[in-house]
């Protein structure tokens, strides 16, 4: 976990059953025993996004009117949500946006979506929580190109703003509490209930055959072994291309984006291996947004981080099994949202 905010796991409650009365227990037991086919799948590699993350509303509510306010940019020109879209899987579907005076970002623009449950923050992993990341993102003279005291002098002189701050946070409108209630927001961008979550919790048809396969391939060959855990990646560094050099990261460890004096793998550009988590909403893929579609982003992962090609069949599968990662926001699929 990121933060100090607690975040109820899937699955706690079934630990409690300790506590409860015998009986208790055997009813449970009889109850578990007739939906055996409905119990969560054990010992996976990947756990579900949690259905009961604990939010303030008040605060959510303050960080969303933040994330659209273009006050928190130098220029009062763009805010958060200008390449970070909702409608578009948490980024904005181009290769690379366009940042303050037609700055361009070295990096292509990740989802905000599910962040706050990544362990590693930015392509080259340099965040470890999203405070740190916000605080970072406000001066970033490619994405905000802001000063933090021209920023809360701005929001200060809104007089509504500082009373509904002064409603959450005593001492009013401060970076600290600004990053707050975004940090509180970014929290409930979460989004549950993918397919396969719904399959790992046990509903075994929730995922159609081909996904089920694409599955056990993504096992198989070990795609699992870098995008694992709740985020399906976001908690490790990883160099690119393991096996000889893939176009994407021509650039060796001076690849824009790369983190550097990692001490691992000193020849090869090294990312954090981002979360897979509706993937299928977040083309163009890669640090720099060079590859357009899953299948080829796929094909380049076999051959560059696994050293084998894979057949388009199994491509094809794996990409199901991607596809079914794509959960709902605020109960809607993702790919429901209207572009
Ligand atoms: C001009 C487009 C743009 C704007 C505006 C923008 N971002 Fe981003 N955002 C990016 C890019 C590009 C990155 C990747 C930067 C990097 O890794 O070096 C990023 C990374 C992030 C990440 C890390 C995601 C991850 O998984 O690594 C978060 C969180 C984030 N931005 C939040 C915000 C917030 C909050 C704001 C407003 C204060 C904002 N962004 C404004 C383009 C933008
Ligand atoms: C050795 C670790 C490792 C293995 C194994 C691995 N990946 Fe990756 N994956 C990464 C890293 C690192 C990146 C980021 C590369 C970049 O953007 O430059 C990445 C990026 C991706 C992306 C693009 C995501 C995006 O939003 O841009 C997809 C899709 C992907 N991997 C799927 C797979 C699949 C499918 C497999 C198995 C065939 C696999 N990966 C195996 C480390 C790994």
């Amino acid at each position: 976990m990121t933060d100090e905010i607690p975040i109820r796991q899937a699955g706690r409650g079934r630990r409690k059953a300790g506590r409860l009365p015998l009986l208790a227990l055997a009813i449970l037991w009889a109850a578990e025993a007739v939906h055996a086919q409905d119990a969560p799948l054990p010992d996976e590699p990947i756990t579900p996004v949690p259905l009961d993350i604990i939010t303030d509303p008040a605060r959510v509510s303050l960080g969303q009117r933040l994330f659209s306010d273009t006050r928190l940019s130098g220029g009062n020109d763009r805010s958060c949500s200008s390449c970070h879209m909702i409608t578009r899987g948490g980024a904005d579907g181009l290769r690379l946006s366009t940042g303050p005076q037609n700055r361009i970002p070295p990096t292509n623009t990740p989802t905000i979506l599910n962040v706050s449950l990544s362990a590693l923050l930015n392509w080259d992993g340099r965040n470890r929580s999203v405070k740190t990341q916000l605080r970072d993102v406000v001066t970033n003279p490619h994405i905000m190109d802001g000063d933090w005291p021209t920023v809360l002098s701005r929001l200060q002189a809104d007089r509504a703003l500082v009373t509904e701050f002064r409603g959450s946070y005593p001492d009013g409108i401060t970076q600290a509490n600004v990053i707050d209630a975004l940090a509180e927001y970014e929290r409930s961008l979460v989004t549950p209930n993918a397919p396969f979550d719904r399959y790992l919790r046990g509903e075994a048809d929730a995922l159609t055959p081909q996904a089920k396969a694409g599955y056990e391939l993504f096992k198989f060959y070990g795609c699992v072994s870098c995008h694992q855990g709740v985020n399906v990646g976001g908690n490790m560094l990883q160099a690119f291309g393991i096996f000889g050099s893939p176009a994407a990261a021509e650039g060796g460890p001076d690849t824009p984006g790369a983190a550097k004096d990692t001490g691992i793998f000193p020849s090869e550009p090294v990312f954090r291996v981002p979360s897979l988590r509706n993937v299928a909403e977040t083309a163009p893929y890669f640090h720099n947004g060079s590859v357009q579609t899953l299948p080829e982003a796929i094909d380049i992962m076999a051959n560059y981080q696994l050293g084998r090609s894979i057949t388009p069949d199994d491509i094809a599968q794996i990409e199901a099994f991607l596809t079914s990662l794509t959960g709902e926001y605020q109960g809607i699929p993702l790919g429901d949202y209207q572009r």
